[in-house]
């Protein structure tokens, strides 16, 4: 059977911008943010998407390109002889399912604030939240039950641009809110927390922090784009895609930023202490509703909003999804159709750990942005820095034709990918470990 391609080079970066964009930039980011000290972590998270990430993205895409098979056995195909490297593929199965059952419940929240964006309060508690995310959950399964081109392209292309200029207004808005009475702080000073750095508050945490997120947010070692780069056509610039997608998920996570956090300033007692009190990870749901009524025309802005996050949502959500349906499917030899019902099965009860107890929302959460996902890219930069071929990999990144003419920056990127990536990945852990 062919293996189903992207429709075009366009096609391609709309759909893993699609993935890339999501609850990460809009309901973690800020929270994220928040939570560790501001401009200091926003300069660590640019730092690390630039260096260390931007690298794994460009060796993840090019190892899937060069295997043009399921996540799970890309390591295989790109280096058969080594067997043992490429028995740790199962990683890219387990991660996208354990994010995924996480996800919905965030994804179904997304659509319950959606309804009540409408003016009507609902009904809350457990299993008001596991029948919204089950509702999340279907609506990706029956996305990717309809297969790769027809189900997901169609759906990214309309989405996106659409949520980046609404997630615009408000931020526009936010920034020049009016403080509510009893407070003593601005939106202004939230735009200093945002933008002017204090790095006495940083920590080894903070940058196991901003590693998670950077990796959460653009769906890096996840097996995403190991899958995702296995329909890129061969004549695609991947280090060109890359940064591309790169650059639009940090804008659209700072513009998400600039919509929640001086909002928290200008409308709360004590803004750095909700903003650290928290990890509140529900900041973004508790403080937009507060923002809507005052905002002209706020109603529509609110049901807009929601709406296109739903869509975020469910462009991210349908990528980790697809990761183990492609696998199984390729595997078990079955078809997408009963490998979708399995995966969803597999799901649904991770799932509805995560929607009767909260708590477990952020221990999945931790594990995969903190741990799971730097290993899953670790291995994929050491696949390309020291397992692969070097020819295969020079290969790979000319194959647009115009080889020549990026060469010095192949070598660069090759040395970000053999060194700078591995040991960055490896310092932040080791700091981690012995901070304890
Ligand atoms: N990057 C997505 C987001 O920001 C989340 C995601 C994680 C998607 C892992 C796929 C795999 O919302």
């Amino acid at each position: 059977m062919e293996r189903e391609k992207f429709g075009s080079r366009f096609g391609a970066l709309v759909v893993i911008a699609g993935s890339a964009v999501g609850l990460g930039n809009i309901w973690r980011f800020p929270y994220m943010v928040g939570a560790n000290g501001g401009a200091a972590f926003i300069l660590i998270y640019i730092f690390f998407c630039a260096f260390i990430c931007l690298p794994i993205m460009v060796s993840e895409m090019l190892i899937g390109r060069r295997a043009k098979t399921n996540a799970r056995h890309s390591f295989k195909a790109v280096a058969p002889d080594k067997k043992r490297f490429a028995h740790l593929g199962i990683l890219y199965i387990l991660t996208p399912i354990l994010v995924l059952s996480y996800y919905c419940v965030i994804g179904g929240m997304t659509i319950s604030y959606f309804f009540e964006s409408f003016g009507t309060s609902l009904p809350k508690g457990p299993w008001w939240t596991e029948l919204w995310s089950v509702i999340f959950l279907l609506l990706t399964g029956a996305i990717v039950f309809g297969g790769v081109r027809k189900g997901i392209e169609r759906f990214s292309k309309v989405m996106m641009p659409a949520l980046f200029i609404i997630v615009a207004i408000i931020a526009i808005y936010v920034m020049t809110l009016p403080s509510a009475e009893g407070t003593t702080t601005t939106a202004r000073d939230g735009v200093a927390f945002l933008f002017k750095p204090d790095f006495s508050k940083v920590t080894g945490k903070t940058f196991l922090a901003a590693l998670g997120q950077a990796f959460f947010s653009l769906s890096l070692g996840s097996g995403v784009l190991l899958t995702y780069g296995s329909y890129v056509n061969r004549k695609d610039n991947l280090i060109k895609s890359s940064w591309q997608i790169a650059l639009s998920d940090l804008i659209f996570a700072i513009i998400a930023g600039c919509a929640v956090i001086p909002a928290v300033f200008a409308l709360k007692a004590d803004p750095v202490a909700v903003l650290t009190a928290n990890t509140d990870s529900a900041l973004v749901f508790n403080i937009l509703p507060d923002v809507f009524p005052k905002m002209p025309l706020g109603a529509l802005v609110g049901v807009f909003f929601f709406f296109a996050l739903i869509l975020a949502a469910l462009t991210s959500s349908i990528s980790q999804f697809e990761i183990p349906v492609a696998y199984l499917s390729e595997r078990a030899k079955i078809s997408r159709k009963a490998s979708t019902v399995i995966i969803f099965s597999v799901c649904l009860v991770l799932m509805s750990l995560c929607a009767f107890r909260g708590q477990f929302i952020n221990i999945f959460d931790a594990i995969c942005a903190n741990w799971l996902m730097p290993i899953g890219g670790l291995l994929a930069v050491i696949g390309v820095g020291w397992v692969m071929k070097k020819q295969d990999v020079l290969d790979e990144l000319g194959s647009d034709g115009r080889y020549k003419r990026g060469k010095k920056f192949a070598a660069v990127l090759f040395f970000l990918v053999r060194y700078v990536a591995v040991a960055g990945i490896l310092i932040v852990f080791i700091a981690q470990i012995f901070n304890k």
